[in-house]
């Protein structure tokens, strides 16, 4: 296809505001899916996605309209996958600004425009929704156009529903976003903005082509790793994936398989050249995926060790993002260190093990990545708490902050500087985005966002602020680490590293906790929370006698033999922590946060 013909683009917008509606109403309009086979969401595949009603994977679909070829790349919203959406905005020219016309402004809009305006997108301010009843399509107009610096009578107002106004937003894209610039000649260079796992094809890649052109039977070298394949198949995605014997050109998006099986080797934000003329320099920005939280996971039954391991093994061949390493714990058994990009990247990984792998599982508490200075100068990166080294020789301690945003009606302000200021917060500055409306801007440690901030964020404002964050570096902080101890045993997995100002309630909470959980024993079993050698907390579980003999009276000997045979059940689902027998759903409720 000639370059100039081509408009690439792609849709941003916060969560919900009715991206994935959208790009299903354009499908239609343009006749690429037919009226039969419409299902809402269309580009969504995975069934987490469906359910959910969320965008996790990027998606390309080739759109003809009027004459031109326009590439539409679906972005997923939420944070956790910021650097997906950065990616698939490289390979664009134009975005469309999406922004529900009942909501306005949120804070992943906000997040969205600055990735858009930083890979020098054009802009197209579009307000969804206008069918709605509550819709209030004068006022947010207004709000986008002080936002992005234009006319409100600029702002284009559609509904995905219904599909008024998609046809001329459409025009609009042919109209105003640049058609794409690249060197024909040149060696050729492709950047990598997705990366999918197929169980019958085996990785799928798509790419945007920069320069040059990429064919068929070809080999491509992989910038970032200089490993060669050949492509067994090229093509283009419109909406499902028809090969193109011509190959990709200047500004062409579409898909590439080379019989690779792990997504690893493909990695999102790399460059490809062709092997036999490959270029100098590589596309700017590529980054790996950095895991920010971190959390064990054991299996309840711990014969499904070797299952879960698979079941991690295959995960990974779709995302590149995950990683995670053999980890054994006194009180769970063996099990995974495991690595999440975010708290949501965290409960999909979960919850896919759960579903598509029929494991039950237990996870740890998760934290952050913490650098740990000893005396001696010497430094650890602590991602696991029961690594933290204990005792005094601790100098100083990191830990990674964010800059968060959140958005809300004003008339919450105080409720959400609250929350903030008891998560050592730092606030950074405020600005009424319309009279009502505001922004407020938080340095807080990524650690204090990980519990339940967002619930409470949600509860406190009735659901009406949205929140943003990005990696911010680090900052030293007080941390401690508490141990938990059962007649004077640590028990691991209830470790934590936290504030030391939080620690002592930490060690309530959870002796407490624990007291209530674990039956008596023979004996009696002291439960401490320490900093150290330090005991910040105790409770006592009273000892019982237990004989499950005495009821017999010595006759029956077969009764006898029966009740002996049941305890025994009862002790396998039990585990040993020092003498004390501490029954599996005890960590199981302890850990699961209320
Ligand atoms: P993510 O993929 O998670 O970022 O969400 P999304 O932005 O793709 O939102 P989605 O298209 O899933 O829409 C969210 C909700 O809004 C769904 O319940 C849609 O049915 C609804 N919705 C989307 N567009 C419109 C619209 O134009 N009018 C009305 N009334 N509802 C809409």
């Amino acid at each position: 296809t000639d370059p100039a013909l081509i408009r690439n683009f792609c849709i941003i917008a916060h969560i919900d505001h009715g991206k994935s509606t959208l790009a299903d109403r354009m499908l239609q309009i343009t006749g690429v899916v037919d009226d039969r086979s419409m299902r809402a969401q269309y580009l969504d595949r995975m069934d987490i996605e469906r359910e959910r009603g969320i965008t996790i994977k990027s998606q390309a679909v080739r759109l003809p309209w009027d004459g031109h070829v326009l590439n539409m790349i679906d972005t997923p919203g939420h944070v956790d996958f910021t650097y997906e959406v950065s990616r698939s905005l490289q390979a664009c020219e134009g975005a469309i600004l999406l922004v529900d016309a009942a909501q306005g402004i949120e804070a992943q809009t906000l997040a969205n425009l600055y990735l858009a305006m930083n890979a020098d997108l054009h802009i197209i301010p579009v307000l969804n929704k206008i069918d709605l009843p509550a819709a209030q399509p004068e006022k947010f107009a207004e709000e986008l156009a002080g936002l992005i610096g234009c006319d409100p009578s600029d702002v284009l107002k559609v509904s995905g529903k219904t599909g008024e106004g998609v046809r001329e937003l459409l025009d609009h894209v042919v109209n105003s976003v640049p058609a794409p610039i690249g060197n024909a000649d040149a060696a050729a260079r492709a950047l990598i903005f997705d990366s999918v796992y197929d169980t019958y094809r085996g990785v799928v890649t798509y790419v945007r082509v920069v320069d040059g052109h990429l064919g068929k039977r070809e080999r491509i070298l992989m910038m970032s790793t200089n490993a060669t394949h050949e492509t067994l198949e090229i093509g283009v995605i419109s909406p499902e994936p028809k090969p193109a014997d011509l190959g990709l050109g200047v500004g062409e998006v579409g898909y590439l398989i080379t019989g690779v099986k792990d997504v690893r080797q493909s990695r999102v934000g790399d460059t490809v050249t062709s092997a036999a003329k490959s270029a100098t320099d590589m596309l700017a920005g590529y980054e790996h995926p950095k895991p920010m939280v971190f959390s064990g996971l054991y299996p309840i039954d711990g014969d499904e060790y070797p299952e879960l391991r698979e079941a991690l093994d295959k995960l990974q061949l779709n995302d590149a993002a995950l990683v995670y390493e053999p980890e054994t714990s006194a009180a769970l058994g063996f099990g995974f260190r495991v690595g999440f990009l975010g708290l949501l990247h965290m409960e999909i990984v979960r919850e896919r093990l759960e579903r598509e792998f029929g494991l039950s599982l237990i996870s740890t508490a998760p934290n952050v990545v913490y650098r740990v200075v000893m005396e001696d100068g010497k430094e650890l990166t602590v991602t696991n708490p029961s690594e933290f080294p204990a005792g005094g020789k601790v100098a100083q301690v990191f830990e990674p902050v964010t800059k968060s945003t959140i958005l809300a009606p004003s008339e919450f302000i105080g409720a959400i500087m609250e929350i903030c200021q008891g998560r050592r917060g730092q606030l950074l500055g405020m600005d009424y985005l319309s009279e009502d409306r505001v922004e407020i801007r938080y340095t807080l440690p990524l650690g204090e966002i990980i519990f339940d901030f967002f619930d409470q964020l949600k509860s406190r404002t009735r659901g009406y602020a949205s929140l943003d964050y990005e990696p911010a570096g680090e900052q030293e902080a007080e941390l401690v680490k508490v141990d938990i101890l059962l007649q004077g045993e640590p028990v691991d997995a209830f470790s934590a590293i936290v504030h030391k100002d939080k620690a002592y309630a930490y060690g309530v909470d959870m002796a407490k906790k624990l007291r209530e959980l674990i039956p008596r024993q023979q004996f009696e079993v002291p439960i401490q929370a320490a900093i150290g050698a330090r005991v910040i907390a105790r409770e006592n579980i009273r000892a019982i006698r237990k004989d499950v003999l005495a009821k017999c009276y010595g006759g029956d000997i077969s009764r006898k033999r029966k009740l002996l045979e049941k305890q025994k059940e009862g002790k396998k689902r039990m585990k040993m922590v020092g003498r004390v027998e501490v029954p599996q759903e005890a960590f199981v409720a302890a850990l699961s946060t209320e």
